[in-house]
């Protein structure tokens, strides 16, 4: 096993007087209450998956003894969770350096971890020079090892994992899971992940040289910890990964999974058969039932999948599962086959569309949302017009675009950005204001229905009449507004009080706007 090198956050105790362990000295054997605990702070910045991982980091801080400081000024321990997707993503982090530093001068203690997706195994000596008030830096891979690291006693320690011969991240999830320690950021709503990395070579993306190759989680812990959820009481589950339609092909062939079929193709040759896939994952997470055979999670949700490898075996289990919502985050990244050709992408739009049409055949209501990004080296006024096109044709719920970013160490950093900043910032927003025009049309549609919204969150009486926005209606001036999604993901607002939280509610739909729906309740 490799030596960890130890960064010590404990403090002597003023009361008991004893001293901490010397930094350098292994943390299993530490006594916790001989020593004062770090308060800690998580900043999470990125995705769902960063979302996801910070719960669990922090639960892991929790498990070891430590408590939670509201934010960066309170806190000894601040852990920030990077996001590198865009240069406008890391900024966010570099542009805090003099105000931590200043933080850390004022508190000797004070240590500050970056991990994320900012971290890589590439990029070691860049990163003291962009980040000097960082303490300690982390590779997304490397996260479970955060507690021991900091000389803290923790249930994720690596050598117990590795003693256990499994992969850092999926065994790591599992001993959280089964020890409790995921520190959840909702009892409705869950994170779950699947798989984590990405095997695609998408050019613009730094993501696969953060996160690593693919590793799926074993089958039997994903349904383990679905099986918790659901005893908790989570009424819906998120499943998570870069591209969820890579489950299971690194996982072992099994008796059980004789019927999987090699259809998949994941753009290589790789033999499928008898592996699991997320066809039968989601199948097996749906036939978590109650004894009436009613799914005891009522809500499944995933993201991402990528185009490329959407079976029809999960188009199926889509249509046929119950539990599983009718929406789909499906990135098309641009409309013209060009620049798909240059971002690698391996589909067309004409591949892409006809998968928009098995889709909404299948599971009538479905709404689809996307990702575009403005701009990619290349992209003339026509390609841009098609993506347009496409925005119009397939007319999606909701779009999240982005200029494109050059990233250094991808592929595309090798391509000239030649859309001027100027250009690609004018793209994105002609493109957000055309589908702001599609975003309400489509939500108009739903105005005079009943829908099923889970209810999440309290949202803060306003203490004074407003224009509506976003659908919003106004609230009387006692009563208490709440918001939460239907099952095709729409935004939707509504009375209600904390006691809703939770609840499936049925809503008459009264108003919409682009982004978000208002109605009344029925029961
Ligand atoms: N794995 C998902 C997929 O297949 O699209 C999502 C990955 S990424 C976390 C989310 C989105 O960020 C991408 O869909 C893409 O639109 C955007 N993105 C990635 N790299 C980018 C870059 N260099 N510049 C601008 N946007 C980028
Ligand atoms: Fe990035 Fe492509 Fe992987 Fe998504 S599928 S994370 S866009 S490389
Ligand atoms: Fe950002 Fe990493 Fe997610 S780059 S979007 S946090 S996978």
């Amino acid at each position: 096993m490799r030596e960890l090198p130890v960064l010590d956050v404990t403090a002597p105790s003023p009361s008991r007087g004893r001293a901490a362990p010397a930094a350098g000295s292994r943390v299993a054997e530490f006594v916790t209450d001989d020593v004062v605990m770090p308060r800690f702070h998580v900043w999470t910045l990125g995705c769902q998956m960063n979302h996801s991982d910070s719960e669990e980091m922090a639960g892991s801080l929790l498990a070891a003894g430590c408590s939670e400081a509201p934010d960066l000024a309170t806190a000894d321990l601040v852990v920030i969770n990077s996001c590198a997707i865009r240069e406008a993503a890391e900024q966010k982090v570099i542009g805090r350096m003099g105000v931590l530093q200043r933080l850390k001068d004022g508190n000797p203690r004070m240590r500050v971890v970056l991990t994320g997706c900012s971290v890589r195994a590439d990029n070691g000596p860049e990163l003291h020079r962009r980040y000097p008030a960082i303490d300690l830096f982390l590779r997304p891979d490397e996260e479970p090892e955060l507690t021991a690291r900091l000389g803290l006693a923790g249930a994720t320690s690596p050598g117990a994992l590795a003693a256990k011969g499994m992969g850092l991240l999926p065994m790591s999830r599992a001993a959280a899971v089964a020890h409790g320690s995921v520190a959840r950021g909702s009892a409705v709503s869950a994170w779950l992940p699947v798989i984590y990395g990405c095997d695609k070579t998408c050019t613009y993306c730094i993501v696969p040289f953060s996160r690593g190759p693919e590793r799926s989680r074993p089958f039997d812990d994903v349904l383990a910890e679905a099986r918790a959820l659901a005893d908790s009481g989570v009424r819906e589950v998120t499943l998570l990964g870069q591209n969820v339609n890579s489950y299971g092909h690194d996982l072992p062939v099994e008796p059980r999974f004789a019927g999987v079929d090699g259809t998949r193709t994941l753009g290589r040759a790789l033999d499928l058969v008898g592996r699991p896939d997320f066809a039968a994952l989601l199948r097996a997470i749906d036939g978590i039932r109650t004894s009436d055979g009613v799914p005891r999670i009522p809500r499944l949700r995933f993201v991402t999948s990528h185009p490329w490898d959407l079976t029809d075996r999960l188009i199926g289990a889509m249509a046929e599962c119950p539990s599983v919502c009718e929406h789909l985050h499906l990135p098309v990244q641009s409309g013209d086959d060009g620049v798909l050709r240059r971002m690698g992408r391996q589909y067309t739009i004409d591949a892409y569309l006809r998968l928009v049409e098995r889709l909404r055949a299948a599971i009538p209501g479905i709404a689809l949302t996307t990702d575009v990004i403005c701009g990619f080296s290349g992209e003339g006024d026509a390609a841009f017009e098609a993506t347009l096109e496409l925005l119009r044709q397939v007319r999606f719920d909701q779009v999240f675009a982005a200029a494109f970013s050059v990233r250094p160490g991808t592929p595309a950093a090798r391509l000239p950005d030649d859309v001027l900043p100027a250009e690609k910032r004018g793209r994105l927003n002609a493109l957000l204001e055309l589908q702001e025009g599609i975003g309400l049309e489509r939500n108009e549609a739903w105005v005079g229905r009943t829908t099923q919204v889970l209810v999440e969150v309290v949202r803060e009486p306003r203490s004074h009449a407003h224009e509506p926005t976003e659908g919003e209606a106004v609230a009387d001036a006692t009563g208490t507004r709440v918001a939460g999604r239907n099952r095709q993901h729409k935004l939707v607002h509504l009375d209600g009080s904390a006691d809703d939280v939770g609840r499936l509610v049925s809503v008459m739909i009264e108003r919409a706007g682009p982004y978000a729906l208002s109605g009344r309740r029925l029961d």
